[in-house]
């Protein structure tokens, strides 16, 4: 079977290779055929050499994926050939609270990941995909599994306002997600045309943080001057302190990310006295949250943004799209 592997931490490090098929599934495992898989931020920084945690070559990238059950071991239930699935991110982690033992096994980083023809997946660590979803549901394992979680952790509530640090994969997600919760959203990003596209799939308001620096300012006008219940925070350094000013008393905000840096520098007081605001850090969710999510999608029909799809020989333009910063959606690599 076709299959690309990681071989080193440059531009020439992905490398087209034949393996061979993996055996029959055994007891509790799934023989899954990938039809797409989703590239994150931190596919971009392993293939960079630039992820926090050790990574070791030569690995199988990529984490997001859905696939056809082709074959089922003895002892599967709930899973039948013909069934299209989602591999979790973090195999061991099933349901209730997040255990550090479970950073030691993910997808694409410590262990091979989906970028292969066909893998062995532990029923155990599978869930459906949303019915009305084909080859868009490989967009659902990190990005919006971790939007599910941050607004879900945070409980919001129908009417509230829910702020969102630019227009990447997990933004998208948490506005579709946030409207699903019939919250009003603001979007801020680097460009009006990407407001105006974040505007076609609900976003309620927009602010252009390259025209506003001090952004807050803008979320304290929409909301008149009440702010916003809850942050999904993936900016980091340097949008943090913003989003602190632009929590309502009391707010929430999902710390989830670092695309401008991983250390913020905030007056300690603003937090905690000025808004009594609570930190919640997040990674991506556990498989009971993830078939919850799907459930969710499936009700509402929401479909993930997607930007481009590209054929397994050209994974490699798939990453250059993802690294360039401009796409606006998933980019999706096409195995099937
Ligand atoms: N905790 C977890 O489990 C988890 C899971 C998934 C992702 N993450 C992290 O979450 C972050 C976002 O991931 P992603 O997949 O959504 O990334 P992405 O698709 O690459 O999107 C990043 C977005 O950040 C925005 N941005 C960049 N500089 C900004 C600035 N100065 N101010 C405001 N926005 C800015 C840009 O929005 P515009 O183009 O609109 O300006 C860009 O589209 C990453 O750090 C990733 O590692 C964490």
């Amino acid at each position: 079977m076709k299959a690309i592997e990681l071989v080193s931490f440059s531009r020439d490090g992905l490398h087209h290779v034949d393996r061979n098929m993996p055996p029959a599934p055994g007891e509790g495992e799934l023989l899954v055929q990938i039809e797409a898989a989703a590239l994150n931020y931190r596919d971009i920084e392993i293939a960079q050499g630039r992820y926090g945690m050790p990574v070791s070559l030569p690995l199988v990238p990529m984490s997001d994926a859905v696939g056809i059950v082709r074959e089922t071991g003895k002892g599967v239930n709930g899973f039948r050939a013909g069934d299209r699935v989602n591999p979790q991110f973090f195999p061991d982690w099933r349901s209730g609270p997040f255990e550090a033992g479970y950073f030691s096994r993910q997808l694409g980083g410590t262990i091979d990941g989906v970028l292969q023809e066909f893998m062995i997946i532990p029923a155990l660590s599978a869930v459906h995909a949303p019915r009305h979803l084909a080859a868009e549901a490989a967009a659902l394992p990190v990005a919006a599994l971790t939007a599910w979680s941050a607004l879900t952790e945070a409980r919001v509530l129908p009417g509230q306002t829910v702020l969102l640090i630019g227009t990447g994969g997990v933004s998208l997600a948490a506005l579709q997600i946030a409207r699903m919760f019939g919250a009003e959203t603001i979007v801020v990003s680097s460009s009006d045309s990407r407001l105006e596209q974040a505007r076609l799939h609900g976003a309620a308001h927009g602010i252009n943080y390259r025209e506003h620096p001090c952004w807050s300012e803008q979320v304290m006008e929409i909301t008149r001057g009440r702010g916003a219940d809850v942050v999904v925070e993936t900016g980091g350094e340097k949008t943090l302190p913003q989003s602190v000013r632009s929590l309502r008393t009391g707010g929430r905000i999902a710390v989830v990310g670092y695309v401008t840096g991983a250390r913020f520098d905030i007056d300690l007081r603003e937090v905690f006295i000025g808004k009594r605001a609570q930190l919640l850090g997040h990674t991506v969710g556990s498989g009971s949250q993830f078939e919850a999510m799907n459930r969710a999608f499936e009700a509402s029909g929401a479909v993930p943004v997607i930007d481009s799809r590209f054929a397994l020989h050209d994974a490699r333009a798939a990453y250059e799209r993802m690294a360039s910063g401009t796409a606006f959606g998933k980019v999706l690599v096409m195995l099937a």
